[in-house]
């Protein structure tokens, strides 16, 4: 399975903050913002991953990941010249994708939580149809939101419904089989002129092809799409990592816990931030015997 961070858009939702510079780079406490969806394609066990974003943002990307080496990885970089929804990735993404299954996951999205690997190991095993999730929102009206029955099969899905059907919304986060990107071809404009991820999803439900996740309870995914949403995100993630003493999407971790890099290349990646608390955690977890 390869892996796909959509990190274009305008962020207008976001301006001043983002008028000069690709939303997905903000930091979220001490880390860019798309090391978080990275990190979530890394505990997939995805490791080529395509990253989209603006023509004018797309060198800015390069800088900060390269060609994936460092981490065991390899990242390919195209631009999506306008932001014309979020299911045109699988066609910018084509030749990428190759004859492969692909995850597509939204450069802004954070998650975090206990039990979310094997959901994203089962999710990345699929060979068929599509797996979405769903999480409960108090009010789901500015998502895509899920509705299910009793056997968790999908009834409806609807894209920012004004009278949502549930309080499932369906975070940006989605594993296809390879029929994603002729589905993809084949999408008409929503009103907002964008060809919707939803109504991809919908073709697969058709089909009876597209299975659901929930994230329960105590499981945190992340707005990071108001300035109140950057700044409790930042807060989050600045507790749990001082209370607990591990750093959330830190993807040289991972890396290294995937056996992906040596303890020789994780130290040298620690040695290149030692003047960091994140430097140092690099160091620190190289020193630790992983059981
Ligand atoms: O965050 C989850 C939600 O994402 C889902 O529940 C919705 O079903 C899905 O449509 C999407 O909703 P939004 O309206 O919030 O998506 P937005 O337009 O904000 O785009 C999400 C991210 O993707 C954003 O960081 C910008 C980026 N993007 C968006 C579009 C439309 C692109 O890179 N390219 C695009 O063409």
């Amino acid at each position: 399975m390869k892996g796909i961070i959509l990190a274009g858009g305008s962020g207008s939702r976001l301006y001043p903050i983002t008028k000069g510079i690709s939303k997905q780079l903000l930091p979220i406490y001490d880390k860019p913002m798309i090391y978080y969806p990275l990190s979530v394609l890394m505990l997939s066990k995805i490791r080529e991953v395509l990253i989209i974003s603006n023509p004018e943002y797309i060198d800015f990307y390069k800088k900060l990941l390269g060609d994936g080496s460092n981490l065991g990885m390899r990242f390919e970089y195209k631009t999506q010249e306008k932001p014309k929804g979020l299911a045109d990735a699988f066609i910018v993404g084509e030749e990428f994708i190759e004859d492969d299954c692909v995850c597509l996951i939204l450069g802004d999205n954070v998650f975090y939580g206990q039990g979310f690997v094997p959901k994203l190991l089962s999710a990345s095993s699929l060979n068929e149809g599509a797996v979405i999730f769903g999480y409960f929102v108090p009010d789901p009206s500015e998502f895509g939101v899920v509705e299910f029955d009793e056997s968790y099969n999908v009834i409806s899905l609807e894209e920012k419904p004004k009278s949502p059907k549930s309080h499932y919304a369906v975070p940006g986060l989605y594993y296809y089989d390879n029929s994603v990107i002729q589905r993809a071809k084949k999408l008409k404009p929503s009103s907002r002129g964008e060809i919707e991820i939803t109504d991809l999803n919908m073709e697969y439900l058709k089909d009876g092809e597209l299975k659901i996740e929930l994230l329960g309870r105590g499981f945190a995914w992340l707005d990071t799409g108001s300035y109140e949403g950057l700044a409790n995100a930042s807060n989050f993630v600045q507790t749990m990592q001082k209370r607990t003493g591990l750093f959330i999407s830190c993807i040289e971790e991972i890396a290294y816990r995937n056996k992906w890099i040596s303890k020789d290349q994780l130290v040298s990646l620690g040695n290149e931030f030692s003047k960091t608390e994140y430097g140092k955690y690099l160091l620190q977890i190289a020193e630790e015997v992983i059981i």
